[in-house]
């Protein structure tokens, strides 16, 4: 058994406020495994690689540097070849972009690897997609969060609007749908 706390769930369902609070009672460190899959989106926007080129993000993956490290705030983080890209992480492009990259298997076992060798002897909060189903079957506690889209929506809604991207909540559930849609019907780790 892995002392990881698996935190799975849709996206927007609130699964990085239960772990960044389960991280701050413990004391250990939280892993969103989302922004891993936003990185490689980025990294591959930088270096022009096209997000369906499944040999193309592989190639880039073997020189990749993603890692987590602990930020101003104290807060456990990404870093990107050794920089915190931060919000760069966060538009509705790059989110597209992530779950594009995550239909990739090449990408998907690159990453898998990264997070498996994250667990040790120490307890952490993992949180993503497929992290209790595929990741780490062998966790000691898994949680699988959802809420109703249109609450999902309402929320991401309002995290865009905080920081000055009035999207129209309806656009927001469209693309939160397609999102779903893409991520429980792909072929690995649906
Ligand atoms: O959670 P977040 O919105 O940051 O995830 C971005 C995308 O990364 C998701 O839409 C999904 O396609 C992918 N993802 C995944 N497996 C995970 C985490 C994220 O496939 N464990």
């Amino acid at each position: 058994m892995q002392k990881v706390i698996a935190i799975d769930g849709p996206s927007a369902s609130g699964k990085s406020t239960l772990a960044r609070n389960l991280a701050a009672r413990f004391q250990i460190p939280y892993i969103n495994t989302g922004s891993m899959f936003r990185a490689v989106a980025l990294a591959a926007q930088r270096r022009g690689v096209d997000r369906q080129d499944a040999a193309g993000l592989e190639a880039m993956l073997r020189e990749l540097d993603i890692d987590y490290r602990r930020n101003a705030a104290g807060d456990w983080e990404l870093a990107l070849d050794g920089e915190f890209p931060g919000e760069a992480l966060r538009t509705a492009d790059i989110a597209a972009g992530a779950s594009l990259v995550a239909t990739v298997p090449a990408v998907r076992e690159a990453l898998k690897a990264m997070q498996r060798k994250m667990a040790g002897s120490q307890w952490l909060v993992m949180e993503g997609r497929d992290i209790g189903t595929n990741v780490f079957p062998d966790a000691e506690v898994k949680v699988f969060l959802t809420a109703r889209p249109e609450v999902r929506a309402a929320r991401r809604a309002a995290e865009l609007r905080a920081k000055g991207d009035d999207v129209p909540v309806d656009e927001v559930l469209t693309a939160l749908l397609e999102r779903d849609r893409r991520d429980s019907e792909r072929d690995v780790a649906p």
